[in-house]
């Protein structure tokens, strides 16, 4: 049921302050953290996260913190390499899984390939019952409830919202985070659902450059530290729907090869809010506009202050305290690709040659 929205990916991404709620009151319920007791990271020599597509983008946020919030060596891989890389595994090691579905073969073939090989395997699942859920040590819930539309979307902000509750335990158990810097996370994660609130209130904006953006053949999206995987998701998102031609890049990887792509044709959208890598970004930028490219900003009032003229368009978010911005910056990237397979009339809840759940490896 579309409950009166035109498609349930329009259902799913404005559903995403209701379901993380949800998740927030399961997993960060007044007192703190509520996470099994025994999920205790203090001797965890290492962390392998494995997923694919958009879970994978998940892990990759998650990778920067593990790092900066508990000093915890991170590596993730997508399934379908890790298993044929010969990855070399801890019998201190943790390994997570994420997967919306739980079914994803080449996923569930990781998981089975570590097994004996870690101390823990974690599945962070939308489908409590799936296999992945089942064959792993623990499950966690990420509490998205059913995910129709093939394009994933609430449960890539659920699914960051698990592995951020989980990173703030990891940064607890190890001592990396002083009680300050405790509450302050947990009241940034409390904040979430207002604030994804405010960045769908852009919708109106965003399906007004969606016109624009539907016009290109190729777009590019970027961004530095933890919006760098939010970038990918963009890029991945928009082909999928769309089936416009897009790339997320590191904002400083530009200038070694792909700012060849530039030219007055060519969105460039950059994920940048006002963080300590601002200004590196901002300098990225300005390399787009002197070659013509349309630069769409997506920041926070204070970013857009600072970034000055010259830019194409922009949306304002609201301010999330680093490092949870990726959260938010879901939203307008979820509605890009939404309002842009719109204006090109495609089929936005089952875009040509995907299936909901990939179960051949
Ligand atoms: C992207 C998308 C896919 C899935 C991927 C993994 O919008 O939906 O990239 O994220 O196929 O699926 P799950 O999470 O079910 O393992």
């Amino acid at each position: 049921d579309k409950a009166g929205y035109k498609h349930f990916m329009a259902k799913e991404i404005a559903q995403q302050p209701s379901v993380l709620g949800d998740a927030l009151a399961h997993y960060l319920p007044e007192d703190g953290l509520n996470l099994p007791a025994d999920l205790d990271f203090t001797g965890v020599e290492r962390l392998t996260l494995v997923a694919c597509g958009t879970a994978h983008y998940a892990c990759a946020v998650a990778k920067y913190w593990f790092e900066a919030l508990a000093g915890l060596p991170c590596e993730i891989d997508v399934a379908s390499e890790f298993r044929y890389r010969a990855p070399p595994l801890s019998e201190r090691g943790w390994a997570v899984f994420v997967s919306q579905s739980g079914e994803t073969a080449d996923t569930l073939a990781a998981l089975r390939h570590v097994k004996g090989q870690v101390a823990r395997t974690l599945a962070v699942v939308n489908v409590p019952t799936s296999s992945i859920a089942r064959e792993a040590d623990l499950a966690l819930p990420i509490l998205a409830g059913v995910e129709v539309g093939v394009a994933s979307t609430k449960a890539f902000t659920c699914q960051l919202l698990v592995l951020a509750a989980l990173a703030l335990k990891a940064g607890r158990d190890r001592g990396r985070l002083d009680d300050a810097a405790y509450a302050a996370h947990l009241e940034t994660l409390q904040a979430l659902p207002g604030l994804v609130n405010q960045a769908l209130a852009l919708a109106p904006e965003i399906e007004a450059l969606a016109a624009e953006v539907a016009r290109a053949q190729d777009v590019l999206f970027l961004g530095r530290g933890p919006l760098y995987p939010l970038a990918l998701e963009g890029a991945l998102k928009l082909k999928e729907i769309s089936y416009i031609h897009a790339e997320g890049y590191a904002s400083g990887e530009l200038k070694h090869g792909p700012i060849a792509l530039i030219d007055r044709d060519v969105p460039v959208v950059v994920l940048a809010p006002h963080d300590r890598l601002f200004d590196k970004t901002v300098s990225n930028m300005q390399e787009v506009m002197a070659r013509q490219g349309k630069v769409l900003l997506v920041s926070d009032g204070p970013g857009l202050r600072a970034a000055g003229a010259g830019t194409w368009a922009s949306l304002r978010l609201p301010e999330v305290a680093e490092p949870f911005a990726p959260i938010v910056h879901a939203i307008p990237v979820q509605l890009l690709a939404y309002y842009t397979a719109i204006a090109k009339g495609t089929d936005v809840d089952q875009p040509r040659n995907l299936a909901k759940s990939v179960t051949v490896e």
